[in-house]
């Protein structure tokens, strides 16, 4: 399979937000909020344009991986910059095949040579462990509720570089999503259905269909 990376344009931007909306579709809930974050992350200052990358199969887009800026706050208040990755979508009839592995590897190079200290992202431990990702509560980094638990991860991104940093982590605004402003959003896309999927209940355990 030949599949090339190369930095995401402005051409691609609705073709891509339109692959982040297949891959998350009825995943994580019924519909999906990741392409709104998207779109919405384009437009914020803490994007990281040089970490914005499509992967491309036959010249047709099957997979992207963002990076936003985001900040650990220790308890003096003081900020540190560290990044997030996310949404990252491989289109779902190519998944499993390596191009997920391919865009963070990739990407988590040009991060290391951009010098930025580490990455924090919440996310399934089980496929994220293999790229160096640990938990959070082993640095002491702890989100706004002052909680901790497994899809909260770190990896640094040189060694010791989260030395002496512990504290709150915050990511960037675009992640909060009102639902009214999803559904606006949402019918500039096709049609899909919202369904509750297997998926959906092993991580929440309930789920209701806004
Ligand atoms: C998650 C995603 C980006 C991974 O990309 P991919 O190209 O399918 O993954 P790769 O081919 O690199 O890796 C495949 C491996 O990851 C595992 N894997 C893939 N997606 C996984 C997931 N959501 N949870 C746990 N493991 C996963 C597979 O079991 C496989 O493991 P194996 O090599 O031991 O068999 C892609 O599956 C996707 O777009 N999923 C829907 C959207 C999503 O969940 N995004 C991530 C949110 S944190």
């Amino acid at each position: 399979m030949n599949i090339t990376l190369r930095i995401e344009e402005e051409k691609d931007f609705r073709a891509v937000e339109n692959l982040t909306r297949e891959a998350f579709w009825n995943v994580y809930k019924p519909g999906c909020n990741e392409h709104f974050i998207l779109h919405k992350l384009r437009s914020s200052k803490a994007f990281i344009k040089e970490l914005d990358f499509v992967a491309e199969l036959g010249g047709e887009i099957v997979g992207n991986i963002v990076y936003s800026k985001a900040i650990v706050v220790d308890d003096a208040g003081t900020k540190y910059e560290v990044i997030g990755f996310g949404p990252i979508s491989v289109s779902p009839s190519c998944q499993r095949q390596g191009i997920g592995a391919k865009l963070i590897d990739h990407t988590v190079e040009i991060a290391k040579e951009m010098g930025f200290k580490a990455i924090i992202i919440f996310g399934d431990p089980s496929y994220y462990h293999r790229f160096g990702f640990k938990n959070a509560e082993i640095f002491d980094i702890h989100t706004a509720e002052g909680e901790n638990f497994d899809p909260f991860m770190v990896k640094e991104l040189y060694a010791g570089s989260l030395q002496g940093i512990t504290g709150i982590f915050f990511e960037d605004g675009a992640f909060n999503v009102g639902e009214e402003e999803l559904e606006l959003f949402d019918r500039k896309f096709p049609t899909k259905e919202k369904k509750v999927t297997d998926t959906q209940l092993a991580l929440h355990g309930a789920v209701t269909i806004n």
